[in-house]
């Protein structure tokens, strides 16, 4: 838990975006953050400081010149009393008061006070961000080494207008801070990774295809985390909605053949870890053109070919990494299954887990995994895929110290 003993001043101002602060609170809270929020009046227009208080477990400040919370703790103490301040959201108002070091209420007086990093995710109107006063605005606060997470792209909650300036999302902010405040050990400085992840299409004809369920979220944390930890890491993406993982060279392929080219070709390495959730067959001759369905007559029948397995090329390779790690989706005899797929694959360690629909794994945002290794097997317990990608990272690491 890189977040492990870290104080967070959390800032909340008022957008419709407020209420996936409460998640952020418990996200950071759960990394071993503690989390001292901060309200201006237009956030409390959206979330009242009693949930907010409740889930940072602390005491929610609201007012510049609070007599009691002046004596207590002060603005300056709260500007200070700190490892990082985050904003979240941070609206177009808020930045345009920091970038004239305007204070003319607790949040802003805080921010021209600190001398922590301070790390904002906007949350505004598509217009309102691409307005020339907030580009303005965000260039100075750049400038000014204020460090930025999002906005993202999408539909906005309230108006349902489509573009930049949703908040990026809460484990993504956590990410964004937890890189902020990482000056820990590069226990992989120096080595480098092969990650793969995400599902591959493999085309029917130009308009369809057959896939996997994947949404590439637990190979990037992997990819992301093994890069936090120092090495140099190489990303082999099929199709995914997510965002390239900083600090990572993401090369994207589409079909199985042309990921194994792109993980051979970044080859040698010396830590592979294949998560991609690969289809296991491509149609023999895929059409050139659209297949059209034809009145009275059958579907057209599909021959299916089999892909190459990426994992066991690399784990039977000439250049073998040095640590080679799969994953084994299964739906019924995970230990076994995951056990043979260790020795037939040639790999290391295969971290198992049971993608039975009920679980709710594909695409969920948490996992449990049995990771199966040459001398015996260990039962993680349910957490979510960047905890797995940090506790993988750790076991990578101890085959190199
Ligand atoms: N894998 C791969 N290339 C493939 C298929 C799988 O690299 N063509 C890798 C996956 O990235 C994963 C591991 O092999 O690390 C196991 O994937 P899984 O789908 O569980 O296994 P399969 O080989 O498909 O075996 P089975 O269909 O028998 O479950």
């Amino acid at each position: 838990m890189t977040l492990q003993g870290k104080r967070i001043l959390l800032i909340i101002s008022g957008g419709i975006a407020a209420y996936k602060s409460l998640d952020l609170i418990r996200r950071l809270r759960e990394r071993g953050a503690s989390v001292r929020p901060v309200m201006t009046a237009g956030a409390q227009a959206f979330v009242t400081p009693l949930a907010v208080g409740a889930l940072a477990a602390d005491k929610v400040f609201t007012e510049l010149f609070s007599r009691e919370d002046e004596q207590d703790v002060g603005h300056i103490r709260l500007a200070r009393d700190c490892d990082l301040i985050v904003i979240a959201p941070a609206t177009a108002g808020l930045m345009a008061k920091m970038a004239n070091g305007l204070a003319d209420d607790l949040a802003s007086t805080i921010l021209l006070a600190t001398d922590k990093p301070v790390l904002a995710a906007p949350a505004m109107n598509p217009k309102m961000w691409s307005h020339t006063a907030t580009r303005r605005n965000h260039a100075t606060l750049v400038a000014d080494g204020i460090h930025f997470i999002g906005p993202a792209s999408g539909e906005m909650a309230e108006s349902g207008e489509k573009g930049e300036g949703r908040m990026a999302e809460p484990l993504d902010i956590v990410a964004a801070a937890e890189a902020l405040l990482d000056n820990g050990p590069k226990p992989l400085a120096g080595k480098k990774a092969i990650v793969t992840s995400g599902p591959t299409h493999e085309p029917i004809d130009p308009v369809r295809y057959i896939a996997n369920r994947s949404s590439g979220k637990q190979g990037h944390a992997i990819a992301a985390e093994l890069a936090r930890l120092g090495a140099d890491v190489t990303l082999v993406s099929g199709p995914v909605t997510i965002a390239d993982p900083k600090g990572v060279t993401v090369v994207h392929v589409e079909r199985a053949e042309e990921m194994r080219d792109a993980v051979i070709g970044s080859l040698p390495a010396d830590i592979a870890v294949m998560v991609a959730a690969v289809a296991d067959w491509r149609v023999a001759s895929a059409s050139g053109n659209k297949i059209k369905k034809q009145p009275g007559e059958a579907p057209p029948p599909l021959l299916l070919t089999e892909n190459p397995d990426i994992l066991k090329t690399i784990g039977h390779h000439a250049k073998r990494p040095k640590l080679v790690v799969g994953f084994a989706a299964e739906t019924q005899n995970v230990a076994e299954n995951g056990r043979s797929k260790l020795q037939r694959k040639g790999a290391d360690y295969i971290l198992a887990n049971d993608v039975s629909p009920h679980t709710g794994i594909m695409g969920g945002d948490r996992n449990t995994v049995k990771v199966i290794g040459k001398s015996g097997d260990e039962d993680w317990p349910e957490m979510d895929k960047q905890a797995v990608a940090e506790r993988l990272g750790t076991l990578i690491a101890s085959h190199f110290s």
